[in-house]
């Protein structure tokens, strides 16, 4: 089958197109899925430049890609879920970008009806991340005040849609089209943070989900009101300043498993959760997507096409 991989960390041109053997089912509770597409994270440049080595190890040679939608192709002797045929997405962790993956059947979720393969392969690393930020550990409720910083961005942009649908009064920072994105998403109000200063405008919040990171985010704890929380999916939080200003602060590692995305998936169903896709590159363009994601100014999903 075709692949991407590489066989060093570096920059996108260590990325190469290769001819591989079809992945086969290894384990009883496996997936084999047909690829159609195979979502671009940020994730995947962090892991081919070697910034993940001690935490996210990997082999060499290495095809990248932890997000897919596709078609169930074969499954292990104790799948229950799924059969030959069925359309899903699929968080395999790693070797998306191919024309076929395989995965643990808990990281795998049937396909909503409704949405392209390319809209599918968009969803599932954002709702995931959305739902483990504000609800499973930001324990947002409904009428609390959350801030979104990178409320443009592909999480950000979904933890916006559903934070709403939750209920809460959400406060998105963005810049450029993502200023209007966030608003379009539902935000109640959007902070262009390249010409207004979060910080002096915004206070008494609940809940701060940082999807940006960097120097930014020391300011966000002067947003929440005591005894609320930071959470970031980018850096761990200064624990100094979280005594400072009396609030709790965490890196949060987003639950990615079936029962995480149950809440994502229903509200798409109920036709209260928008995909959004930026770009799509054909699977042989890996490499010009990866870059285009990694110049910034993205809004939504950058997805590889799998033919
Ligand atoms: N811990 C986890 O489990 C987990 C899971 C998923 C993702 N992540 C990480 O989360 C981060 C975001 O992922 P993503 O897919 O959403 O990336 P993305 O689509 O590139 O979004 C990042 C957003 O941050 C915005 N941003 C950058 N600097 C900012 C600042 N100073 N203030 C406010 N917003 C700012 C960007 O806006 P502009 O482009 O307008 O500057 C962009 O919209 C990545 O680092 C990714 O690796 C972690």
């Amino acid at each position: 089958m075709k692949a991407m991989q590489y066989k060093a960390f570096g920059g996108s041109e260590v990325i190469e197109q290769v001819e591989v053997s079809t992945p086969s089912i290894q384990n009883e509770n496996d997936v084999l899925i047909q690829v159609k597409a195979a979502s671009v994270n940020p994730i995947d440049m962090k892991i081919r430049m070697g910034f993940m080595k001690q935490i996210r190890p990997v082999e060499m040679p290495f095809i990248p890609g932890g997000e897919v939608a596709g078609i169930v192709v074969a499954t292990g002797e104790k799948v229950s879920k799924f059969k030959a045929g069925d359309e899903v997405i699929a968080i395999p962790q790693k070797n998306g970008y191919a024309q076929f993956v395989v995965a643990n059947e808990n990281f795998v979720v049937p396909k909503p009806q409704s949405l392209s393969f390319e809209e599918a392969a968009s969803i599932g690393v954002n709702i995931g991340t959305a739902q483990s930020v504000l609800f499973t550990e930001g324990k947002l409720a409904k009428g609390q005040k959350v801030l979104i910083q990178g409320g443009g961005g592909a999480v950000g942009g979904a933890m916006v849609q559903m934070a709403k649908a939750a209920g809460a009064y959400v406060i998105a920072t963005a810049s450029g089209e993502g200023v209007a994105l966030a608003k379009s998403l539902g935000a109640d109000e959007v902070i262009d943070y390249k010409s207004q200063d979060v910080t002096s405008i915004v206070t008494g919040v609940d809940l701060v989900a940082d999807t940006a990171g960097g120097e930014a985010q020391a300011g966000l704890f002067r947003v929440l009101k005591q005894g609320g929380k930071l959470l970031s999916i980018v850096v761990p939080p200064s624990q100094e300043l979280a005594e400072q200003f009396h609030v709790e602060a965490r890196f949060i590692a987003s639950d990615l498993s079936f029962q995480t995305l149950k809440n994502g998936l229903d509200l798409i169903a109920a036709g209260k959760f928008k995909p959004i896709v930026s770009r799509t590159f054909k699977l042989e363009e890996a490499a010009t997507a990866q870059d285009f994601l990694t110049a910034g100014g993205v809004n939504g999903k950058v997805i590889l096409v799998v033919a």
